[in-house]
Protein backbone atom coordinates (compact mmCIF):
# COMPACT_ATOMS: atom_id res chain seq x y z
CA UNK A 1 0.00 0.00 0.00
CA UNK A 2 1.19 3.61 -0.83
CA UNK A 3 2.18 5.91 2.26
CA UNK A 4 0.63 8.84 2.57
CA UNK A 5 2.95 11.75 2.46
CA UNK A 6 3.44 13.30 5.74
CA UNK A 7 4.19 17.05 4.77
CA UNK A 8 3.57 18.79 1.72
CA UNK A 9 7.28 18.74 0.39
CA UNK A 10 7.01 14.64 0.63
CA UNK A 11 3.86 14.92 -1.32
CA UNK A 12 5.75 17.15 -4.05
CA UNK A 13 8.93 15.70 -3.86
CA UNK A 14 9.51 13.99 -7.69
CA UNK A 15 7.33 16.03 -8.88
CA UNK A 16 8.76 19.59 -8.64
CA UNK A 17 12.36 20.52 -9.91
CA UNK A 18 14.50 20.97 -6.96
CA UNK A 19 14.37 24.40 -7.24
CA UNK A 20 10.82 24.62 -8.02
CA UNK A 21 10.12 23.06 -4.82
CA UNK A 22 12.52 25.22 -2.67
CA UNK A 23 9.75 27.88 -4.00
CA UNK A 24 7.09 26.57 -2.23
CA UNK A 25 6.44 27.79 1.33
CA UNK A 26 6.02 24.98 3.78
CA UNK A 27 3.68 26.81 5.57
CA UNK A 28 0.38 27.85 4.86
CA UNK A 29 -3.06 28.93 6.74
CA UNK A 30 -5.43 26.45 7.24
CA UNK A 31 -9.29 28.15 7.99
CA UNK A 32 -11.35 25.67 8.37
CA UNK A 33 -11.09 23.02 6.00
CA UNK A 34 -9.78 25.19 3.10
CA UNK A 35 -5.51 25.80 2.77
CA UNK A 36 -4.58 29.16 2.03
CA UNK A 37 -1.31 29.14 0.05
CA UNK A 38 0.88 31.62 -1.50
CA UNK A 39 2.75 30.32 -4.48
CA UNK A 40 5.24 32.28 -6.76
CA UNK A 41 4.79 32.47 -9.98
CA UNK A 42 5.61 29.71 -12.13
CA UNK A 43 4.91 26.99 -9.98
CA UNK A 44 1.83 24.35 -11.22
CA UNK A 45 -0.60 25.73 -8.50
CA UNK A 46 -3.30 22.55 -9.56
CA UNK A 47 -0.13 20.38 -8.91
CA UNK A 48 0.26 22.08 -4.91
CA UNK A 49 -3.16 22.03 -4.63
CA UNK A 50 -3.89 18.19 -5.67
CA UNK A 51 -0.50 17.25 -3.12
CA UNK A 52 -2.21 19.32 -0.28
CA UNK A 53 -5.33 17.31 -0.70
CA UNK A 54 -3.55 14.01 -0.56
CA UNK A 55 -1.09 15.09 2.41
CA UNK A 56 -3.76 16.47 5.04
CA UNK A 57 -7.14 14.62 4.60
CA UNK A 58 -9.14 17.77 6.70
CA UNK A 59 -8.25 19.77 3.71
CA UNK A 60 -11.27 20.06 1.37
CA UNK A 61 -10.00 23.04 -1.22
CA UNK A 62 -6.98 24.78 -2.04
CA UNK A 63 -6.70 28.27 -2.64
CA UNK A 64 -4.11 30.18 -3.55
CA UNK A 65 -3.89 34.09 -2.30
CA UNK A 66 -3.69 36.26 -5.62
CA UNK A 67 -3.01 39.51 -3.96
CA UNK A 68 -2.20 40.83 -0.24
CA UNK A 69 -4.66 41.96 2.24
CA UNK A 70 -5.30 45.56 0.77
CA UNK A 71 -8.87 47.00 0.89
CA UNK A 72 -10.54 48.75 3.70
CA UNK A 73 -12.57 45.69 4.26
CA UNK A 74 -8.90 43.61 4.63
CA UNK A 75 -10.17 40.62 2.30
CA UNK A 76 -7.67 39.14 -0.20
CA UNK A 77 -8.73 37.52 -3.66
CA UNK A 78 -7.68 34.03 -4.14
CA UNK A 79 -8.07 31.70 -6.69
CA UNK A 80 -9.07 28.39 -5.80
CA UNK A 81 -7.05 25.64 -7.38
CA UNK A 82 -8.12 22.11 -6.09
CA UNK A 83 -10.74 20.66 -4.37
CA UNK A 84 -14.34 21.53 -3.38
CA UNK A 85 -14.88 24.91 -5.77
CA UNK A 86 -15.98 26.80 -2.64
CA UNK A 87 -14.93 29.79 -0.43
CA UNK A 88 -17.51 29.14 2.41
CA UNK A 89 -16.03 27.14 5.15
CA UNK A 90 -16.70 26.60 9.24
CA UNK A 91 -13.81 27.97 11.29
CA UNK A 92 -13.51 26.67 15.05
CA UNK A 93 -11.37 27.96 17.56
CA UNK A 94 -11.95 27.85 21.70
CA UNK A 95 -14.93 26.02 21.00
CA UNK A 96 -16.53 28.77 18.98
CA UNK A 97 -17.76 28.40 15.77
CA UNK A 98 -17.47 30.74 12.75
CA UNK A 99 -19.14 30.58 9.18
CA UNK A 100 -17.20 33.00 6.88
CA UNK A 101 -16.65 33.05 3.07
CA UNK A 102 -12.17 33.43 3.19
CA UNK A 103 -13.39 36.06 -0.10
CA UNK A 104 -15.93 38.17 1.29
CA UNK A 105 -14.30 38.71 5.04
CA UNK A 106 -10.94 39.03 6.62
CA UNK A 107 -10.14 36.60 9.11
CA UNK A 108 -6.94 34.99 10.86
CA UNK A 109 -6.77 31.60 12.17
CA UNK A 110 -2.95 32.26 13.42
CA UNK A 111 -4.42 35.21 15.96
CA UNK A 112 -6.61 32.77 17.88
CA UNK A 113 -4.93 32.62 20.65
CA UNK A 114 -4.43 36.47 20.80
CA UNK A 115 -8.00 36.24 21.14
CA UNK A 116 -7.75 34.14 23.59
CA UNK A 117 -5.30 36.69 25.33
CA UNK A 118 -7.62 39.72 25.08
CA UNK A 119 -10.92 37.60 26.30
CA UNK A 120 -9.30 36.28 29.01
CA UNK A 121 -8.41 39.77 30.68
CA UNK A 122 -12.95 41.04 30.72
CA UNK A 123 -14.16 41.10 34.26
CA UNK A 124 -17.49 40.27 35.18
CA UNK A 125 -20.50 42.82 34.16
CA UNK A 126 -17.99 44.50 31.68
CA UNK A 127 -19.36 46.82 28.49
CA UNK A 128 -16.98 45.95 26.31
CA UNK A 129 -16.54 47.83 22.46
CA UNK A 130 -14.89 45.52 19.82
CA UNK A 131 -14.58 48.18 16.86
CA UNK A 132 -13.15 46.22 13.91
CA UNK A 133 -15.12 43.14 14.56
CA UNK A 134 -14.90 41.52 11.32
CA UNK A 135 -16.88 38.01 11.54
CA UNK A 136 -17.58 38.43 15.18
CA UNK A 137 -13.83 36.60 16.36
CA UNK A 138 -13.14 38.18 19.38
CA UNK A 139 -16.95 39.45 20.42
CA UNK A 140 -18.33 35.80 20.31
CA UNK A 141 -15.37 34.70 22.29
CA UNK A 142 -15.78 37.26 25.04
CA UNK A 143 -19.17 36.62 25.07
CA UNK A 144 -19.07 33.26 25.06
CA UNK A 145 -16.23 32.24 28.01
CA UNK A 146 -16.47 35.73 30.06
CA UNK A 147 -19.83 37.28 31.90
CA UNK A 148 -19.87 40.72 30.01
CA UNK A 149 -22.95 43.20 30.61
CA UNK A 150 -22.69 43.61 26.98
CA UNK A 151 -20.51 43.30 23.91
CA UNK A 152 -21.13 45.60 20.61
CA UNK A 153 -19.14 45.05 17.80
CA UNK A 154 -18.78 46.73 15.06
CA UNK A 155 -17.65 46.20 11.48
CA UNK A 156 -17.94 47.97 8.22
CA UNK A 157 -17.96 45.01 5.83
CA UNK A 158 -21.63 44.41 5.04
CA UNK A 159 -20.37 40.32 4.19
CA UNK A 160 -18.60 39.93 7.28
CA UNK A 161 -21.86 41.65 9.43
CA UNK A 162 -23.78 38.85 7.78
CA UNK A 163 -21.62 36.49 8.83
CA UNK A 164 -21.17 37.71 12.52
CA UNK A 165 -25.01 37.46 12.78
CA UNK A 166 -25.30 34.10 11.29
CA UNK A 167 -22.31 33.34 14.01
CA UNK A 168 -24.15 34.65 16.99
CA UNK A 169 -26.93 32.60 16.54
CA UNK A 170 -24.49 29.60 15.74
CA UNK A 171 -22.41 29.90 19.25
CA UNK A 172 -25.90 31.07 21.13
CA UNK A 173 -23.82 34.25 22.45
CA UNK A 174 -25.52 37.98 23.08
CA UNK A 175 -23.16 40.46 21.01
CA UNK A 176 -24.85 43.24 19.14
CA UNK A 177 -23.80 43.55 15.51
CA UNK A 178 -23.27 46.68 13.88
CA UNK A 179 -23.04 47.58 10.44
CA UNK A 180 -21.03 50.92 10.04
CA UNK A 181 -17.85 52.97 10.87
CA UNK A 182 -16.33 52.23 14.09
CA UNK A 183 -15.25 55.86 14.32
CA UNK A 184 -19.05 56.94 14.22
CA UNK A 185 -20.41 54.06 16.20
CA UNK A 186 -18.17 54.45 18.97
CA UNK A 187 -20.33 57.66 20.03
CA UNK A 188 -23.54 55.89 19.68
CA UNK A 189 -23.61 53.09 22.38
CA UNK A 190 -22.81 54.46 25.50
CA UNK A 191 -19.35 54.15 27.70
CA UNK A 192 -17.41 51.17 27.56
CA UNK A 193 -14.85 49.29 30.54
CA UNK A 194 -13.15 47.70 27.38
CA UNK A 195 -12.23 48.61 23.80
CA UNK A 196 -10.67 46.31 21.48
CA UNK A 197 -8.78 47.73 18.21
CA UNK A 198 -7.93 45.33 15.93
CA UNK A 199 -6.96 47.04 12.76
CA UNK A 200 -3.33 46.99 13.15
CA UNK A 201 -2.63 49.92 10.18
CA UNK A 202 -5.01 52.17 10.51
CA UNK A 203 -6.27 52.22 14.72
CA UNK A 204 -4.32 54.95 15.33
CA UNK A 205 -6.59 57.13 13.61
CA UNK A 206 -9.40 55.69 15.94
CA UNK A 207 -8.17 56.59 19.22
CA UNK A 208 -9.83 60.29 19.06
CA UNK A 209 -13.09 58.47 18.65
CA UNK A 210 -12.39 55.55 21.07
CA UNK A 211 -10.91 57.06 24.07
CA UNK A 212 -14.20 59.69 24.72
CA UNK A 213 -16.20 56.08 24.83
CA UNK A 214 -13.95 54.47 27.15
CA UNK A 215 -14.53 54.51 30.73
CA UNK A 216 -12.30 55.65 33.30
CA UNK A 217 -9.75 53.17 34.38
CA UNK A 218 -11.18 51.16 31.03
CA UNK A 219 -8.68 49.70 28.88
CA UNK A 220 -7.44 49.73 25.14
CA UNK A 221 -6.31 47.07 23.71
CA UNK A 222 -4.35 49.26 20.21
CA UNK A 223 -2.97 46.70 17.64
CA UNK A 224 -0.27 48.39 15.21
CA UNK A 225 2.42 47.31 13.18
CA UNK A 226 5.90 48.49 14.12
CA UNK A 227 9.40 46.71 14.54
CA UNK A 228 9.02 46.27 18.42
CA UNK A 229 7.31 47.03 21.62
CA UNK A 230 9.29 49.83 22.01
CA UNK A 231 8.12 51.30 18.75
CA UNK A 232 4.50 50.91 19.75
CA UNK A 233 4.14 51.97 22.59
CA UNK A 234 5.84 55.33 21.30
CA UNK A 235 3.49 55.97 18.96
CA UNK A 236 0.50 55.11 20.85
CA UNK A 237 1.34 57.50 23.62
CA UNK A 238 2.58 60.23 20.68
CA UNK A 239 -0.86 60.22 19.21
CA UNK A 240 -2.05 59.96 22.58
CA UNK A 241 -0.70 63.09 23.96
CA UNK A 242 -1.63 64.82 20.48
CA UNK A 243 -5.29 63.84 21.93
CA UNK A 244 -4.05 65.22 25.33
CA UNK A 245 -3.94 62.41 27.35
CA UNK A 246 -1.48 60.79 28.98
CA UNK A 247 -1.58 56.89 29.22
CA UNK A 248 -0.40 54.01 31.16
CA UNK A 249 0.70 50.54 29.58
CA UNK A 250 -0.54 47.72 31.40
CA UNK A 251 0.88 45.53 28.53
CA UNK A 252 2.96 45.41 24.90
CA UNK A 253 2.50 41.97 23.22
CA UNK A 254 4.48 41.14 20.02
CA UNK A 255 1.24 38.44 18.60
CA UNK A 256 2.52 37.96 14.87
CA UNK A 257 4.33 39.06 11.99
CA UNK A 258 3.93 41.53 9.52
CA UNK A 259 6.95 41.09 7.51
CA UNK A 260 10.36 39.93 8.25
CA UNK A 261 11.39 43.45 9.95
CA UNK A 262 7.66 44.30 11.45
CA UNK A 263 4.93 42.35 14.06
CA UNK A 264 2.05 42.75 14.76
CA UNK A 265 2.08 43.91 18.13
CA UNK A 266 -1.23 44.92 21.01
CA UNK A 267 -0.50 47.98 23.37
CA UNK A 268 -2.66 47.06 26.16
CA UNK A 269 -3.46 50.36 27.89
CA UNK A 270 -5.64 53.18 30.30
CA UNK A 271 -5.90 56.33 30.33
CA UNK A 272 -3.92 58.02 33.49
CA UNK A 273 -6.67 59.13 36.01
CA UNK A 274 -5.90 62.83 35.59
CA UNK A 275 -7.27 62.73 31.97
CA UNK A 276 -10.14 60.25 31.56
C1 LIG B 1 -7.82 43.14 10.45
S1 LIG B 1 -9.54 42.86 10.27
C2 LIG B 1 -9.95 42.21 11.87
C3 LIG B 1 -11.26 41.49 11.89
C4 LIG B 1 -11.56 40.72 13.18
N1 LIG B 1 -11.45 41.56 14.35
C5 LIG B 1 -10.70 39.48 13.31
O1 LIG B 1 -9.86 39.42 14.21
O2 LIG B 1 -10.89 38.56 12.50
C6 LIG B 1 -10.17 44.51 10.34
C7 LIG B 1 -11.65 44.62 10.07
O3 LIG B 1 -12.01 46.01 10.22
C8 LIG B 1 -12.99 46.34 9.26
N2 LIG B 1 -12.96 47.81 9.11
C9 LIG B 1 -12.09 48.56 8.40
N3 LIG B 1 -12.36 49.87 8.56
C10 LIG B 1 -13.41 49.94 9.41
C11 LIG B 1 -14.15 51.01 9.99
N4 LIG B 1 -13.86 52.29 9.71
N5 LIG B 1 -15.16 50.72 10.83
C12 LIG B 1 -15.48 49.44 11.13
N6 LIG B 1 -14.82 48.38 10.61
C13 LIG B 1 -13.80 48.62 9.78
C14 LIG B 1 -12.59 45.55 8.03
O4 LIG B 1 -13.70 45.37 7.16
C15 LIG B 1 -12.10 44.24 8.66
O5 LIG B 1 -13.14 43.30 8.76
Amino acid sequence: MEKKPRSLHEALSGKLADDELEMVPRSFDVIGDIAIIELPDGIDKTLVGSALLETFKHIKTVAVKKTEVGTQYRTREVEVVAGAGRTETMHTEYGCRYLLDVSKAYFSPRLGTERMRVADKVQDGERVLVMFAGVGPYAILIAKKKKPAEVVAVELNPDAVDYMKTNIKLNKVKVTAVLGDAGEEAKNHGMFDRIVMPLPKDAGDFLDAAIPALNKNGTIHFYTFEKDCKEAETKVKEICEGLCCKIHVDECVVCGSYSPAVSRICVDFRIEPRYS
